[in-house]
């Protein structure tokens, strides 16, 4: 159960382990979790279908070791801890028990509304308890979740609701967020105007708003909980049934879903939570994330319950009422373990040091951030305001494909370099390879940032299209799972991440791809074309800036960005919107059509001085209109 590696020295003694005798070293760790029936197989694979197999010929169901293995040991001990919105109103906390007979109340609710192994779940709801219990309902019976993150816009989610060709949706009448209200319900009912396969919506009564209710397809949270048992028998999953699909973007065309099976992903999301935070029986550990992306899946609902902890989960944002409202929810509830983006660290700093300073955080023990490379600057802050010197920071390396954190200081027992994700996990086998796919050795260098071993919770598809699955991640360089990330390895065989290699634009922390902005913004009756590319944004890490081509040059450039953004933000949602917008009579591009985007992303950046090359362009003139333009 506790599967901490417990010093540095440990740790290099397991990686070697892990690289010499794979199958043995998961084995172990695979061995302390409960299954109905034990596997045959650790492993079997080949990068080149993709094909890989963990744990076959095993039964189990991840909720049993979630919540049933712990009611014996730790049924009165807390598994969740709710901090609201706003700070008057009352907090929640549930035991092991209670989550427990929540899960099984609404697994048995889920079974009453026709909810079926291997269905497809949508869950678009707010960051409150009910959406822990919903995610987890699911896997109990075997249906397949997949959460879209509430910032979503109803196209966003149509288009997802349609890829999965999900059954129900779950949602609230609506969400608070600082000192905004989302209509869900409202937005789900347009999202169903263009989809047919939803056959139920079950709304969760969050803000009393009375929403319309569909005859015959939605009904209350409430009603459909009432007379049913609180105990549900858990359905036992093969090790490689899907657990769950969520939706990602990459560089072309729409969000795919990548999809985790319940055995690998199991193991893999107690073992990295464990070592990465290094957590001790009695903390409390906060994970800032909402469980609309990965971090939230990984590490606020499975890995921290899998391993028995206390995870607090909360429902606002870091700035409402004030900029000090992390500090304050640490201290009143003795936070000791703390994960958080960047972004967030950012943002926090430039409202000034005072929102921090006013609060103790004696109770933290270990910092991590994920997301975005973090840089010196909020790192220092971060470790010097919030850590006062004296927490580890874990700066963790992973994606929505690697299903957990792979390049990471394990708590205080790794050397810690600022900006540095540091050393990959044991069990992690990371590759840089150079513009000719072949693999560097020495250290001091920068590559592609590869994978050349499986690990339990890789991505095994992307749902309902493995061909894409397969052309994304293992065609770019044989042999090897590509992460599309940019890495160097420093003198002592750190990794420090660089950023996207490809068309991703990280903002926020929030993946989008800039074809499915493009494609957004092509929606828009004045647009004729438009190219997107990512500059440095102080608070974000990126913005997105857009170079728009119009029917005609617009008259009030001021109406037209507003009237893009909003179909930016319909399309996709607020998180997506162009933080700027430069209209252009052309694009530069090559004979053969293709953009350079290499030239746009420079002016973007401010480097309109470096453009290089720029004489196989087929109209090189518009370079200079675009330069003149800039923002
Ligand atoms: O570019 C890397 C960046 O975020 C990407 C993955 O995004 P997503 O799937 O949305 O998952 C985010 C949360 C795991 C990566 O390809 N990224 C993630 N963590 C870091 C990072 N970049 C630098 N440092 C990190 N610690």
């Amino acid at each position: 159960m506790d599967l901490r590696i417990k010093s540095f020295e440990e740790y290099k003694a397991k990686y070697a382990q892990s690289v010499e005798k794979p199958e043995q070293f998961w084995d172990e760790i695979a061995n302390s979790f409960n299954w109905v029936k034990k596997y045959d197989k650790v492993l079997d694979w080949e990068f080149e279908t993709p094909k890989v197999e963990w744990f076959s010929g095993g039964k189990l169901n991840i909720t049993e070791n979630c919540l049933d293995r712990h009611l014996a040991k730790r049924g009165n001990k807390l598994a969740l801890i709710w901090e609201p919105n706003d700070p008057k109103e009352r907090f929640v906390r549930w035991t092991y028990r209670e989550l427990y007979e929540k899960v099984c109340q609404f697994a048995n609710a889920l079974k009453s509304q026709n909810v079926k192994k291997g269905d497809r779940v949508i869950i678009y709801m707010p960051m409150i308890p009910e959406l822990k219990v919903a995610v987890l309902a699911c896997a109990r019976i075997g249906a397949v979740h997949s959460v879209v993150f509430a910032g979503f816009s109803a196209s966003a989610m149509a288009d997802r609701i349609e890829d999965a060709k999900a059954k129900v949706v779950i949602t609230s009448d609506g969400l608070n967020r600082g000192t905004k209200q989302i209509p869900l319900k409202r937005i789900v009912d347009e999202a169903l105007e263009s989809c047919s396969s939803v056959e139920t919506v079950i709304v969760y009564d969050c803000l009393s708003w009375l929403p319309n209710m569909k005859p015959g397809r939605d009904v209350w949270w409430h009603d459909v909980i009432k007379d049913v048992a609180l105990e549900c028998p858990a359905e036992p999953m093969d090790a490689e049934d899907m657990l769950f699909i969520l939706y990602t973007s990459g560089s072309t065309g729409k969000p795919k879903g990548v999809v985790h099976t319940c055995a690998g992903y199991m193991v893999y999301a107690a073992y990295s939570f464990q070592n990465v935070f290094q957590v001790e029986e009695s903390d409390i550990y906060w994970c800032t994330a909402d469980i609309g992306w990965i971090t939230g899946h990984t590490y606020i609902v499975y890995g921290p319950l899998l391993s028995g902890a206390t995870s607090l989960m909360f429902e606002g944002v870091p700035t409402y009422p004030d900029p000090g409202r992390f500090w304050q929810i640490c201290d009143k509830h003795s936070v000791n373990i703390f994960y958080t983006a960047p972004t967030a660290i950012r943002a926090l700093m430039a409202c000034g040091d005072d929102h921090v300073l006013s609060y103790s955080l004696d109770s933290l023990k270990v910092l991590g951030t994920v997301g975005e490379p973090i840089n010196e600057e909020a790192w220092q802050w971060y470790h010097l305001h919030v850590g006062k010197r004296n927490c580890p920071i874990v700066d963790t390396w992973w994606q929505t494909e690697t299903g957990g954190i792979m390049i990471s200081g394990l708590g205080a027992h790794s050397p810690m370099h600022p900006t540095h994700a540091g050393y990959p996990l044991p069990g992690i086998q990371p590759a840089l390879l150079n513009q000719e796919g072949k693999e560097i050795l020495e250290n001091e260098e920068e590559g592609y940032l590869c994978i050349k071993f499986p690990w339990p919770s890789m991505i095994r598809t992307t749902y309902g299209d493995h061909e894409r699955c397969k052309n994304v991640y293992f065609s770019h360089y044989d042999g090897y799972y590509f992460t599309g990330d940019g890495a160097k390895r420093d003198k002592d065989g750190m990794y420090r991440i660089i950023g996207r290699v490809d068309d991703v634009i990280n903002v926020s922390g929030h993946r989008f791809g800039t074809a499915e902005i493009e494609d957004a913004m092509n929606t828009n009756p004045m647009v004729v074309e438009s190219a997107v590319v990512g500059y440095p944004h102080d608070i974000k890490g990126q913005g997105i800036y857009a170079y728009v081509i119009c029917n005609e040059m617009p008259t009030d450039p001021d109406f037209a960005r507003g009237s893009i953004i909003e179909t930016v933000v319909e399309q996709i949602g607020k998180i997506a919107k162009p933080e700027k917008i430069q209209f252009v009579s052309g694009l530069p591009k090559t004979r053969s059509g293709k953009i350079m985007r290499r030239i746009l992303r420079k002016v973007a950046e401010g480097e309109a001085d470096k453009l290089g090359d720029t004489s196989t362009l087929l109209d090189p003139d518009i370079v200079d209109e675009i330069v003149s333009g800039a923002i």
